[in-house]
């Protein structure tokens, strides 16, 4: 969701910011541009649709001279994909040039405001009043107008901004939208996340809320919204640029699949010390595990699906109650949080404003919160009481996967860890399931190597019209998991059903043919779904089963088996899933989509 990065250096700006901005096009958008100072004046160039057009209408940036410049990948809010909507957005003398990721709740009024003192307005955007507002409040000095220009507009906003009259400074402030300064060897940058800057530079400072940054070629300078001064630390990134290549694979999605392995091991191996489950960074005294009574888990997405899979296994390994919510939801529901409450937060990214909200809500009603996060440094980990990082480095494809994978790890961790001090299971028992848990990695890796004929049996459905997915307990929420990824990349009609729901009323949709996964792991309720799998049969369904290994009966019931390896009933989701992630990519490339980037979706929701 709109990627910004500015740069000032000895370089020429613009092929850097183009640069910069691929390296942000995960985040989703629909038109792009940059503003550079050209030695005289600001040159603006913005373009709809995907990053190459703005690159080709720039000769990838070299035509455009100058060595300090912003940009912007815009996903549209306020106003339609359109050049003259594109960031950046500028004061009609064009002496200052903003862009801005998050949305600025009161520009009506202000809007209106600054029409009545005769400002005209080109865009339809939120974003243009901050240009004006800068140019209304322009004092001379720009740390005291941008402070000026933050006391007056609400909402969300990381802004890149460049004066014409200050050519040599880059201008950066946030509020609850991510933006990071990088800094260089000859040159610094800003940008919404790190993978831009990674090529230039591993050294990068984090913005916290309402600061502000001056970026010279030397120098980076922080603020805060008074205008003083204030001294912050910069941190060394530690992962590999390649992790955000493409290394060879088709597609990030694919990549990521690739890697969940290594995720799971990385999210796993920390918290495991001497055959004992240690999470230090959860911050509770046994006494306090004892003392929860209720878990309410929050989140968005994919993160949302890994909260109702630890909802099973929390609830039936740790006999604590646990409540699931959309962060969306959840927020403006008026949550029931009373004393011994734990607010858990789940979120890749840490940065999803609605996942923020939640957390910050929880906090006002004084209940302890827990992020589950992936992102180091990001609003969620920085603002929850506790954060359990999960260690799956930058995920890029829209459609997440290793990130997903990692969640679930640590949540069955927690899980493990909560039933263990709650005397709700045995040693032998823990130590079974951290044999098994220990073993996840290679079945995935295992399962990721059968993906040819998951490919073989995708692409028998890349006409499909819709595709439902069904299953009960856990295996529900697996398939929630699998529809989501099929729908987002494939764009192909999708549902999920807890599979004793059929009968009232999903099962009237089923014709002949119609594709339904239904997934069979849990061995209690091993027999219920094959009865629904005979009803879907019955109405002309065609059925893929994925089921545990030794479940051959099955193949009686379903037209086409996956199997997945043994594992504790708690664990199978991070088998299951892996099949239903591989059908929803090679059905989504059968059919020649934007498996990375799917229309109208973005990575990091950063705007309610
Ligand atoms: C977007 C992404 C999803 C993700 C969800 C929550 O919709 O496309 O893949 O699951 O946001 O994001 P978070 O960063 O909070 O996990």
């Amino acid at each position: 969701m709109c990627g910004i990065v500015g740069y000032i250096g000895k370089s020429q700006a613009a092929p850097i910011l183009l640069d910069g901005l691929a390296k942000l096009e995960y985040r989703g958008y629909d038109s792009a541009g940059i503003a550079v100072f050209d030695g005289e004046d600001i040159q603006v160039k913005k373009a709809t649709g995907r990053l190459k057009v703005l690159s080709e209408l720039t000769h990838d940036g070299t035509t455009m001279p100058g060595t300090i410049g912003i940009g912007h990948t815009r996903w549209a809010t306020h106003g339609a994909p359109s050049d003259v909507n594109a960031h950046p957005h500028y004061n009609k003398e064009r002496t200052i040039a903003v862009v801005h990721n998050g949305i600025i709740e009161n520009y009506v009024k202000l809007r209106t405001r600054l029409q009545e003192k005769g400002y005209t307005f080109v865009s339809e955007t939120d974003t243009e009043v901050l240009a004006h507002l800068l140019d209304y409040y322009y004092t001379g000095d720009p740390i005291e107008t941008i402070t000026k220009v933050m006391h007056r507009v609400e909402g969300s906003y990381a802004l890149g901004i460049i004066f014409k009259e200050h050519p040599g400074t880059v201008y950066a402030v946030r509020k609850d939208s991510p933006l990071i300064v990088g800094k260089g060897k000859d040159g610094n940058f800003i940008a919404s996340d790190v993978p831009a800057v990674l090529k230039y530079t591993r050294e990068v400072f984090f913005i916290q809320n309402e600061e502000i940054a001056a970026l010279t070629e030397e120098t980076i300078t922080f603020f805060n919204i008074d205008g003083e001064e204030i001294q912050k630390e910069s941190s060394m990134i530690e992962w590999d640029i390649n992790a955000a290549e493409k290394g060879g694979y088709e597609h990030f999605m694919l990549k990521e699949m690739y890697e969940q392995p290594k995720t799971v091991r990385d999210t796993i191996a920390p918290r495991i010390k001497d055959g004992k489950i240690v999470i230090e960074e959860l911050g509770m005294s046994d006494e306090e595990i004892r003392a929860i009574k209720r878990i309410h888990i929050v989140a968005c997405g994919s993160a949302y699906h890994t909260g109702v899979t630890a909802k099973y296994v929390m609830e039936d390994m740790a006999r604590i109650p646990v409540e699931v919510d959309v962060a969306s939801e959840f927020r403006y529901r008026n949550p029931i949080l009373e004393e011994g409450a734990l607010v858990i937060i789940i979120s890749q990214s840490g940065e999803t404003a609605d996942s923020l909200a939640a957390l910050r809500e929880a906090k006002e009603r004084g209940v302890k919160t827990l992020g589950i996060v992936n992102v180091v440094g990001s609003s969620i980990a920085r603002e929850a009481d506790s954060v359990m990082y999960t260690w799956a480095g930058p995920e890029i494809a829209v459609a997440t996967t290793k990130a997903y994978s990692a969640q679930l790890v640590a949540e069955y961790l927690l899980a493990m860890k909560f039933a263990q001090v709650r005397g709700m299971v045995t040693e032998e028992e823990i130590e079974g399931m951290l044999r098994d848990l220990q073993r996840l990695p290679e079945q995935i890796e295992m399962l990721l190597n059968n993906k040819e004929k998951i490919q073989r049996f995708a692409n028998r459905y890349i006409a499909a019209k819709d595709v439902f997915f069904v299953g009960r307990g856990i295996d529900y929420a697996i398939s929630m998991e699998g529809s989501l990824k099929l729908k987002e990349i494939s764009y192909i009609h999708s549902e999920a059903y807890a599979a004793g729901e059929l009968k009232h009323g999903t099962i009237s949709l089923i014709e002949d043919g119609t594709l339904v996964a239904a997934v069979v792991t849990q061995e209690d309720l091993y027999k219920k779904t094959i009865s629904n799998i005979v009803e879907l049969k019955s109405r002309g369904a065609f059925v893929l089963a994925v089921t545990n290994t030794g479940h051959t009966e099955i193949e009686k019931s379903a037209d086409y088996v996956i199997y997945i390896p043994q594992t504790n009933k708690y664990f199978t989701n991070s088998l299951a899933i892996i099949p239903l992630q591989l059908f929803g990519y090679y059905v989504a490339v059968g059919k020649g989509c934007d498996v990375d980037k799917p229309r109208n979706l973005a990575k990091s929701v950063t705007v309610e």
